[in-house]
């Protein structure tokens, strides 16, 4: 049994991550200042310490951690409109504080959240050793996370794993509103009958992957014996087209909804598709992806019809 600590916890990932580890027998412990992620999400199990500022392990009763899972931070690049300085700050200055942290208390290992949107428009299969020229201020800060954990890894020797997220999708979204994943909104807003709302023909791609999977990779990577500092993608290898998705919603909450199409209107830095390799996680930490799309929006879908949780607002 080990003593994980999850900065960002109440969020979306987190609050998935902290079950499954609950559920396996371990301790967790989160950290989160709630200003997006939400009381609600946590397991009554998870021991709950709620920072007041954005210098992210401030708190001095969180312990020895084991391990760390960071996934606290400004999570959607459209935040950096609201608050750019902010959104540096809490993601640049607060990854630094928890290696910080992390390496004081000598803990075995960090994870941390990276993002796929790193890769921008390179298009074709992504490959982690890809050259990349991160186009936003959001993704600017997730490769600026590596840098900084490559580095500090080296310096310190404390293993750090980043992960490259694609578009993950699953249960626990609401509080994320109009910042939460395309299948969430899309679903929240069906389910009262709402005309879903896509940018240009819908045919954009991602590698939509379920909560589960990428909790999956964060077990893997706490098993893996592999030392320094490693980045991967985590994802399903498969590409869906944003209008296919809405059938596939369509065909698993029985509606028949046509979605509008609008014109996109966030220009040139738009992603157009999205689709992971996975040879070096899968040969190096064993991962595989397990849940198909059609299965992952069937699962979310019975989920929310249990629980109906009020979702924040729809970004459109
Ligand atoms: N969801 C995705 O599709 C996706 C894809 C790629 C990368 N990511 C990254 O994964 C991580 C988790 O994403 P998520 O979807 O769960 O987002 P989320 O917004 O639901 O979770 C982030 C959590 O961090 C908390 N937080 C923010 N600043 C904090 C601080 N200074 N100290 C402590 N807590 C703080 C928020 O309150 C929130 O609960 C983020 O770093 C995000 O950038 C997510």
């Amino acid at each position: 049994m080990a003593h994980i600590l999850i900065v960002g916890g109440a969020g979306f990932i987190g609050s998935n991550a902290s079950r499954y580890f609950l559920d396996k027998g371990h301790d967790v412990t989160v950290v989160d200042t709630l200003e997006l992620g939400a009381k609600e999400n946590l397991d009554s199990r998870t021991h709950f310490l709620e920072c007041a500022d954005r210098d992210m392990v401030s708190r001095s009763d969180i312990g020895t951690p084991d391990y760390i899972i960071h996934l606290a931070g400004s999570s959607s690049s459209p935040m950096f409109k609201e608050d750019l300085k902010g959104s540096y700050a809490n993601n640049i200055l607060g990854h630094a504080s928890v290696l910080e942290f992390a390496h004081k208390v000598g803990v075995k290992k960090v994870l941390f959240a990276s993002s796929s949107s790193i890769y921008g428009n390179i298009g074709g299969a992504l490959h982690e050793d890809m050259h990349v020229t991160p186009p936003n201020h959001y993704s600017v800060t997730k490769f600026t996370q590596e840098g900084l954990s490559r580095v500090f890894s080296f310096e310190t020797g404390l293993p750090i794993v980043g992960f490259r997220f694609m578009s993950v999708y699953g249960p626990q979204e609401e509080h994320k509103g109009k910042f939460a994943n395309l299948i969430s909104q899309f679903v929240w807003g069906m389910q009262a009958g709402k005309s879903p709302v896509i940018y240009g023909d819908g045919s954009q791609t991602r590698d939509f992957t379920y909560v589960d999977d990428i909790v999956s990779a964060f077990e893997k990577a706490i098993q893996s014996e592999k030392a320094g500092f490693e980045i991967y993608n985590v994802g399903t290898s498969e590409s869906y087209a944003v209008k296919d998705v809405i059938a596939l919603i369509n065909e698993a909450l029985g509606t028949s909804i046509a979605p509008t199409f609008v014109p996109n209107p966030i220009g040139g830095n738009y992603i157009l598709s999205q689709q992971s390799s996975l040879e070096k996680v899968a040969h190096e930490l064993g991962y595989r992806p397990t849940v198909a799309l059609r299965d992952g929006i069937a699962r979310l879908i019975e989920i929310r019809k249990k629980t109906m949780r009020p979702y924040r607002d729809l970004s459109y």
